[in-house]
């Protein structure tokens, strides 16, 4: 990651802010190029994570699968490592502010820049028959989520990118018209070969996504060892025979990209590893490494869910504990756009 990894203890914690939309079980990208990284932030920041409940309904989700999901994702959170005594991990809809401060943020924020964002170009193609206006202001509420908390680091994959640029756009220019009340957050992306985007197993050309109709495309985090190493033995790559890093080699360097970031090995080793190799050995070594650092985070999974009455006490704890801190920042912006104090 960059340098704010080594941020002097001395200095107030900084704080990082990020989250996930619950519209399916996480991806190996979702867990690589994000949540991965989430839990071992927590030692030396303030950290706050959310399922993004929200954010979801701009495609259209059937109620009952929508709560399912967000319980599945906030348990899949913890046991991917982030502690609900060591952060503040609730869930978007439970804090009224998110959509209150979202408001405000609409009325400072252009028409012409909500167009040129690529996830809407590409989310309206997607979805031409419900091209709705949450889909259109998704970043305003975005920007809102990480402002709201006076957030300096935000760790994403780097599909986020300009999401962050836009949010640091629309701070500058509240703190502009008001002066100094919003912190200008950071992206925290990883390096493009530790992770930063993973791509699908079928099309390397394209981001993982688990939207993708095509399952073999996708690794989710829950999937069974057998399918892991099945989907990566049909993972599509090139007609060459050579595990090397190289331009029209997509399908070996995600591949690699992946090896790279669960074993430590940088990429010289891993073609030295493999060097007169056929691919075969490649995608099974690459599954097999996938498949035991899920482990862990599987049989944690199993655990949280069997205890619903637990899950519920965290998040419960976690909205109370995010309102807190969101309360100072929203009535700040009240008091500063001019609305009477109720
Ligand atoms: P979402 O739910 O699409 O993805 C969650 C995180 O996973 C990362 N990611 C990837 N990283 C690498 N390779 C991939 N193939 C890949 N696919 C997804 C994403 O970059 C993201 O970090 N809008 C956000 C959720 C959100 C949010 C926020 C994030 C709502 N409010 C505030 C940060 C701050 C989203 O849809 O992420």
């Amino acid at each position: 990651m960059t340098e704010a990894a080594a941020a002097p203890q001395t200095e107030r914690k900084k704080i990082i802010f990020s989250a996930i939309q619950p519209t399916g079980v996480f991806t190996l990208g979702n867990y690589i190029g994000a949540v991965r990284n989430w839990g071992k932030l927590q030692e030396d920041y303030n950290c706050l994570y959310c399922v993004a409940d929200l954010h979801a309904i701009t495609v259209r989700q059937e109620p009952a699968a929508l709560r399912k999901r967000t319980l599945e994702a906030y348990a899949l959170l913890m046991a991917c490592g982030i502690d609900p005594e060591r952060s503040i991990l609730f869930i978007q809809s439970h804090n009224p502010h998110h959509t209150g401060m979202s408001w405000v943020l609409n009325c400072f924020t252009q028409f012409g820049e909500l167009s040129r964002m690529t996830q809407f170009k590409d989310k309206s193609a997607r979805y031409a028959n419900d091209v709705n206006a949450g889909l259109f202001t998704y970043p305003v509420l975005m920007a809102t989520d990480i402002l709201l908390y006076q957030t300096d680091y935000v760790p994403v994959g780097e599909d986020q990118r300009q999401h962050l640029e836009i949010t640091r756009d629309i701070a500058g220019r509240f703190n502009g018209v008001y002066g100094p009340t919003l912190t200008l957050p950071e992206p925290f992306i990883p390096k493009a070969e530790q992770g930063a985007r993973i791509m699908s197993l079928q099309d390397p050309t394209k981001k993982m996504s688990k939207s993708d109709p095509n399952p073999k495309a996708f690794i989710s985090i829950l999937d069974e060892p057998g399918v892991i190493l099945k989907k990566f033995r049909s993972a599509v790559t090139d007609s060459e025979a050579r595990v090397a890093c190289a331009p029209g080699k997509e399908g070996i360097n995600n591949l690699m990209g992946i090896y790279s970031v669960l074993t430590g090995k940088d990429f010289a080793a891993i073609e030295e590893e493999f060097a007169g190799r056929g691919y075969g050995d490649f995608k099974t070594a690459v599954g097999e490494a996938v498949v035991q650092e899920l482990a862990p985070v599987q049989a944690r999974y199993k655990e949280l869910m069997a205890d619903k009455g637990y899950l519920e006490e965290c998040y419960r704890r976690g909205a109370q504990q995010a309102m807190a801190l969101s309360r100072r920042t929203i009535e700040k912006v009240y008091r500063r756009v001019g609305f009477l104090q109720p």
